[in-house]
């Protein structure tokens, strides 16, 4: 299953110390971006891949499910999200993650969930930038590893201070950045602007990240143009597709493949569905793993993935799941 090795020998991309192979990463995302999304996301071409944002106090505080969220085992490349708004808890969290082994840490500014943002964490962070720069102070100074940053345009319309953010960031020895093309009080709402990331372009010279709204190949490069990024993020698309990452990273090296057959697609999901199981126990294991099933459902764009999303979704039996699974995608070939 492994298609990496074969393309983006050239596409290189330099952060830090380390060498990106490709333009196209795995967004975090809290519930979603689990080892077992990471792992087959990489493998099917992801140059980087994030763990889902980790409350840095419960995190350095040894908090077992964290310590689970945190884990990159078997990744070519691991990096580890942290959120928090207490500059020695993110310290704290950031060494010990990179005591278990991260490559890279990147620091949350971008969350708009209220349970984050009300403690001056996530995107509020980008209304208090005093406050955003001894934290990043705090972690750049804590650890060996490159530091990365993902934030959004600003709060709302009117304080759309991402490219003084980014200056800022950047003077403290931030590595990486990562732009939302939203503000905060958009949440979800509206569409992406690609162009408005530009500005932190134009106000720094760090390897960029755009993301928001990239749900295909043909997105990856024209987001790519408009932002004037070096890379792509994407998030959402990829539930159900952990193989859409690569498959961006491959069409923006120009070296395009026709990515996972059928079968290949099958022996994915039932593996995510297995690390799940083995990564959080059978009872959890089958609850978190649901939003995947779901997704992987639809995404086989089966006439019967409703029916079967909902078998999946209410199924407490491993060997029903998995029988379902080996057959996914293979219909879906059958029809087209
Ligand atoms: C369910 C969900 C959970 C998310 N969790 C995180 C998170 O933990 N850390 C983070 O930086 N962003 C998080 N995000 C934001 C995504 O990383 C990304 O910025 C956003 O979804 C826009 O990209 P997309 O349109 O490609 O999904 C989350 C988004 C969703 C939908």
């Amino acid at each position: 299953m492994s298609h990496v090795d074969e393309f983006l020998g050239s596409d290189v991309l330099s952060i830090g110390p380390l060498r990106l192979k490709g333009r196209a990463f795995l967004a975090p995302m809290a519930g979603l971006t689990d080892l077992g999304m990471r792992r087959l996301a990489q493998r099917f071409g992801a140059a980087l891949t994030v763990t889902e944002m980790l409350d840095s106090e419960f995190y350095a505080g040894g908090n077992r499910e964290a310590a689970v969220r945190a884990e990159g085992a078997g990744l070519d490349l691991h990096v580890v999200q942290i959120a928090g708004c207490r500059p020695e808890w993110l310290a704290e969290a950031a060494r010990l993650a990179e005591a278990a082994g991260a490559e890279m840490i990147d620091i949350n500014m971008g969350c708009p969930a209220k349970r984050v943002t009300g403690g001056t964490a996530g995107s509020a962070l980008m209304r208090d930038l005093g406050l955003a720069i001894a934290l990043i102070r705090a972690v750049v100074a804590a650890v060996k590893v490159p530091v990365s940053l993902k934030m959004r345009l600003g709060w709302d319309e009117a304080a759309l201070n991402a490219p003084e953010l980014a200056r800022r960031a950047e003077a403290e020895g931030i590595a990486m950045l990562t732009v939302h093309g939203r503000t905060r009080c958009q949440f979800f709402t509206g569409k992406a602007d690609w162009a408005a990331i530009r500005k932190v372009r134009e106000a720094t010279a760090l390897p960029l990240v755009a993301n928001g709204d990239c749900a295909s190949r043909e997105d990856a490069n024209l987001m790519l143009a408009t932002s004037g990024a070096d890379a792509v993020m994407i998030g959402r698309a990829a539930v159900g597709r952990p193989w859409l990452v690569g498959e961006a990273a491959r069409h923006l090296a120009k070296t395009p493949h026709p990515g996972p057959n059928a079968a290949e697609r099958c022996a994915a999901a039932l593996e995510h569905y297995r690390t799940l199981l083995s990564l959080f126990g059978k009872e959890q294991g089958l609850r978190h793993a649901r939003k995947h099933l779901a997704a992987y459902a639809m995404q086989s764009r089966r006439a019967d993935a409703a029916a079967l999303r909902s078998r999946l979704v209410t199924s407490e039996s491993p060997a029903e799941v998995e029988s379902i699974l080996s057959n996914l995608f293979v219909a879906e070939r059958a029809a087209a």
